[in-house]
């Protein structure tokens, strides 16, 4: 593709250096990328080049010049083959589009919202079960007793997962986890082991499934399988393994944002009289606190960006920390403010091809099991909110949360 002459080569542009392994940058990541971003929308660190600003990220969401790292990515990293079959038959967000396309309009037939919305008493009633044990308790740690097991019980529910089941896969698919781990490669190995025991776990349950049919995705999959061929055995195994990695630990960890934010921000007896306004905070938790703090694209050829020539097989990071906080589109962006309007989703869930496929699922998550929580708990307090992963990762959000609290 030709580039205007006027664009400055990448080299040449002089993007201020962003030090992701400052002591600063681990301490406040916040201020260092508001400095960055108050320098201008695009900076450089050893991830790649960062993209900083709201506007400039909408734009590289939509670009045909940008895709996700796809296989030949994975290949130069040094991946090894359960890997590798994964990313180019089962993990959605790398695969290619003639591929990728046709199976996410599949899946779309059982997440799109109306059949989500229709399991809301389900979702609430599970959120009531597992929050039981420790409503009377005063004093929770939310991560380890909560957040980590609602999500992952109505999402294999769904599915048609056996809850029995849950502790033996979630454990492999925590693993898979470091695929978000920079730098990947040191984590090959356990990925791995993982995805061959995941794998293993759902050709069982397929084969059962097909045996015996039940009222879950598994079994309208194989159904939509027979009528239509859609996809292949590797495919179907890629997809189902691709649901549990991408539903589990994002939903964990932006819950407990949501609740620990709304406790820090004054704002829990509020929400408890008002439960109509749930949807608005978590939206203002997902723009505060977003779990999910990058997205990697790679440029597909030579192409203009911001006035810069970026050159092809460029890794570009969609940087959603710092874009949330961007004081062109959020004013006064430090303030948790639940008046605020964030109808805008792009940043929390990525837009585009490949936005989140489990949105409506995630919301619906999220709503039901604050809304258990502000329904049983008074004097909520903020004990401790462990800060996560170092903030260079692509997942943050707290490993534990502990609150104290009376029973309402
Ligand atoms: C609060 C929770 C969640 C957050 C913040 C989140 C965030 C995201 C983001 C930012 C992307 C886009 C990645 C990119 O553009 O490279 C994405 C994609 C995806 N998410 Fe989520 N997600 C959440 C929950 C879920 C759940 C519960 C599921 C499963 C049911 C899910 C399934 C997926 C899938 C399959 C994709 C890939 C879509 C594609 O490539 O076409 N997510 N998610």
């Amino acid at each position: 593709m030709s580039v205007p002459i006027a664009a400055v080569p990448l080299e040449d542009a002089g993007l201020p250096a962003l030090d992701l392994r400052s002591a600063r940058f681990a301490d406040d990541p916040r201020a260092v990328l508001a400095e960055a971003l108050a320098r201008g929308p695009l900076a450089i660190s050893r991830r790649g080049v960062e993209v900083l600003s709201y506007e400039a990220i909408s734009q590289a969401f939509v670009s045909e010049h940008l895709d996700t790292a796809g296989p030949e990515h994975y290949t130069e990293l040094g991946a090894g083959p359960n890997l590798l079959g994964w990313v180019d038959s089962g993990l959605l967000s790398t695969m290619g589009r003639t591929r990728h396309d046709p199976i996410r309009r599949l899946l779309l037939m059982a997440l799109n919202f109306r059949n989500i919305e229709a399991q809301r008493t389900f979702v609430n009633e599970t959120a009531r079960r597992m929050a039981a044990p420790w409503l009377d308790r005063g004093e929770v740690d939310l991560v380890g007793d909560f957040t980590e097991y609602y999500p992952i019980n109505v999402l294999s529910a769904m599915i048609g997962f056996p809850a029995a089941d849950i502790p033996g896969f979630a454990r492999a698919a925590h693993e898979l986890h470091l695929l978000a781990a920079v730098p990947m490669a040191p984590g090959f190995p356990r990925i791995e082991q993982a995805l061959a025991d995941l794998a293993d776990y759902v050709r069982d349950l397929l084969d059962k499934r097909r045996a015996q049919p039940g009222d879950d995705f598994v079994s309208a999959l194989l159904a939509a399988q027979q009528d239509q061929r859609k996809l292949s055995e590797d495919e179907l195994v890629g997809q189902l393994v691709n649901l549990i990695f991408a539903g589990m630990g994002t939903t964990t960890k932006q819950l407990a944002s949501a609740a620990a934010d709304i406790v820090q921000a004054g704002r829990w007896e509020y929400l408890a009289a008002n439960p109509g306004q749930i949807g608005r905070a978590i939206d203002e938790s997902l723009r505060f606190s977003p779990v999910t703090q990058f997205v990697v694209r790679i440029t597909q050829e030579d192409f203009e960006f911001q006035g810069i020539r970026i050159p092809r097989g460029t890794r570009m990071l969609l940087n959603l920390l710092a874009a949330s906080r961007d004081p062109r589109k959020f004013p006064d962006p430090g303030t948790f403010d639940i008046s605020r309007i964030t109808d805008d989703s792009r940043l929390p869930f990525g837009w585009g091809v490949h936005r989140c496929l489990g949105q409506p699922l995630a919301r619906l998550l999220m709503e039901e099991g604050l809304r258990v929580m502000l329904e049983n708990l008074t004097d909520v307090a903020l004990v401790e909110r462990d800060r996560g992963p170092h903030p260079a990762q692509m997942l943050g959000g707290p490993n534990s949360l502990t609150l104290t609290f009376g029973r309402r």
